[in-house]
């Protein structure tokens, strides 16, 4: 028979669900997300300026396309902190403390990347003195106005955290799916849509 506790933890475990606008920013966010570090990746890491005509055109429509893209993010981690604010996330499923805390850590490192990224692309394109598309709609002002000598410096900055927010989400997800097919908990169907 189930103790007083465990019947606790499954009545809190059976009702493990984020609510809709949540589960649409958090796929929304990573749908972009991904998207726009394949074409990031591709445009700053793959193509070269002065290499031949076609390479410089391409990177550069690369570049502006991860930036329209991208910009979105901005927008929308804005929104997504402040539904988070007033929408507390189910709590945790049973697990140790110690795993508790680094679930916390890894989650406000998700939330800190978010943010990082996108202000340190902003930034380092301002300061280069680039346009700054959003989604192919309009552009907003630079970030810290033109200036030339930060740029590698913002550059890499930009490189450095967007291989940090890859590393984070990749072992997001990778423990996403080990909460689903190994311990066989809640963990991610409460951010799947629920047919309920
Ligand atoms: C979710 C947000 C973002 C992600 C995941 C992301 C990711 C990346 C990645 C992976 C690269 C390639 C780095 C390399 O290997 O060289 C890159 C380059 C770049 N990103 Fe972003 N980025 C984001 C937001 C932005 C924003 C908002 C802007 C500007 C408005 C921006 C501007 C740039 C520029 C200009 C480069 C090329 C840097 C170079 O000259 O090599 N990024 N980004």
């Amino acid at each position: 028979m189930a103790s007083t506790t465990d019947t606790g933890t499954l009545a809190r475990q059976g009702s493990r669900n984020f609510n809709a606008t949540s589960k649409c920013l958090h796929w929304l966010m990573a749908a972009i997300i991904v998207v726009a570090w394949g074409v990031g990746y591709y445009g700053g890491a793959m193509l070269h300026y002065g290499v031949s005509d076609g390479e410089t055109a391409q990177k550069i429509w690369a570049i502006t396309l991860h930036k329209s893209i991208a910009t979105t993010t901005l927008f929308l981690i804005v929104g997504r902190i402040i539904w988070r604010a007033y929408n507390r996330p189910p709590e945790l499923t049973d697990m140790p403390a110690i795993m508790k805390t680094a679930t916390h850590l890894g989650h406000f490192l998700l939330y800190f990347l978010m943010v990082a990224v996108p202000l340190s692309g902003w930034w380092n394109s301002s300061s280069a003195g680039y346009a700054i598309p959003v989604a192919g709609l309009f552009t907003i002002p630079g970030l810290g106005g033109k200036n030339p000598e930060l740029t590698p410096y913002l550059v890499l900055a930009h490189f450095y955290l967007s291989w940090a927010l890859a590393l984070v989400v990749a072992g997001h997800a990778a423990f996403a799916l080990k909460h689903h097919f190994i311990d066989k908990d809640e963990t991610l169907t409460a951010m799947l849509p629920k047919k309920d």
